[in-house]
């Protein structure tokens, strides 16, 4: 099976707490359905899933449990279908133990996950940073990284981000071979210990002295990084603000200036819209939620 590096494979992240990744996951695929996109959804909070209920379905006859049980063989089978336009979802599985599935089932998932024929796959991840979020999260071409605007939320987005620059710097130093530098950024993850590499630049400064052209490199490799960031539940302009206390700690210390911070605005009718079993995209479509997803959708066509 061939696996497809143009698909548009988008994960929605972030911490535990209810902070609104599934209601964002499902009401994004509608929006991007309606804007012609080929969608599929994936529910991939293994053991404690719920993306279905967002969509209105009760249940499903297939689900995501049947392909790692071995009981179909292809992912694309346990694709169901909705009435809106070219959007499948494929539901969670109700078996618990998948949560910690196998390494080489794992491995087996995220080729076929690559390998579906949409033109975006959505992951609706589980909450936190898990080994399985973050092996997932790395197929990804993109993650919108959700979060609240209280100051917990925020953090852990931020470390979220800082974890995913780091591992990314050591596959790519690993690769290249470059094991002085690397030594350098386990220096780096003990700032205690060694206060000058605290910033990105403090470690790109003193990896120059070593080697300038592998640093000038990991840079460049750096610069390509660029959070997505959604700050959900926004009720003041105060709380739209708080986006930027994360953009400033990665320019800070992650000498990251890329970062896009998107916000949705807290709306009754995202709760109104659950009572009746029906997407809020769907019940309310000129409502505040609904307005702020659809340009998020149009941000990240
Ligand atoms: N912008 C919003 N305005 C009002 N209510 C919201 C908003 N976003 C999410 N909610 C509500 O917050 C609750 C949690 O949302 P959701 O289940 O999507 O979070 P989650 O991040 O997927 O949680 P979990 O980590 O448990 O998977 C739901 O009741 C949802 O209706
Ligand atoms: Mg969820």
């Amino acid at each position: 099976m061939s696996v497809d590096k143009r698909k548009n494979i988008t994960a929605i992240l972030g911490p535990k707490g209810g902070v609104g990744k599934s209601t964002i996951a499902a009401n994004l695929a509608i929006a991007l359905s309606r804007m012609g996109k080929k969608v599929v959804a994936v529910d991939l909070d293994l053991g404690a899933s719920n993306l279905h209920a967002i969509f209105g379905m009760r249940g499903s006859p297939k689900s995501l449990s049947d392909f790692i049980q071995n009981r179909v063989k292809n992912l694309a089978d346990v694709v169901s279908t909705t009435s809106i336009g070219d959007l499948g979802i494929i539901c969670g599985g109700d078996d618990p133990g998948i949560a910690n599935m196998p390494h080489q089932k794992k491995i087996k998932l995220i080729r076929h996950l690559s390998s579906l024929n949409y033109d975006i796959v959505l992951l609706d991840m589980a909450p936190g940073a898990s080994f399985n979020v973050v092996d997932f999260s790395i197929i990804a071409q993109q993650a919108l990284l959700v979060t609240t605007c209280e100051v917990p939320s925020l953090l852990n987005v931020y470390s979220f981000i800082k974890s995913a620059v780091f591992r990314r710097l050591t596959f790519f130093l690993k690769h290249n071979k470059w094991f002085e530098l690397l030594e350098l950024l386990n220096q780096a993850k003990e700032p205690d210990k060694h206060p000058h590499l605290k910033t990105m630049e403090g470690f790109f400064s003193e990896a120059r002295k070593t080697d300038a052209a592998a640093a000038d490199s990991a840079r460049k490799m750096l610069a390509r990084i660029k959070p997505l960031v959604v700050v959900n539940r926004v009720r003041t302009d105060k709380d739209a603000r708080v986006g930027e206390v994360i953009k400033n700690l990665l320019k800070e210390y992650l000498s990251i200036e890329t970062a896009v911070i998107m916000t949705i605005r807290d709306d009754n009718a995202v709760g109104d819209a659950i009572a009746k079993l029906s997407p809020i995209m769907l019940d309310a479509p000129s409502s505040p939620f609904s307005q702020d997803i659809q340009e998020i959708a149009s941000r990240i066509c």
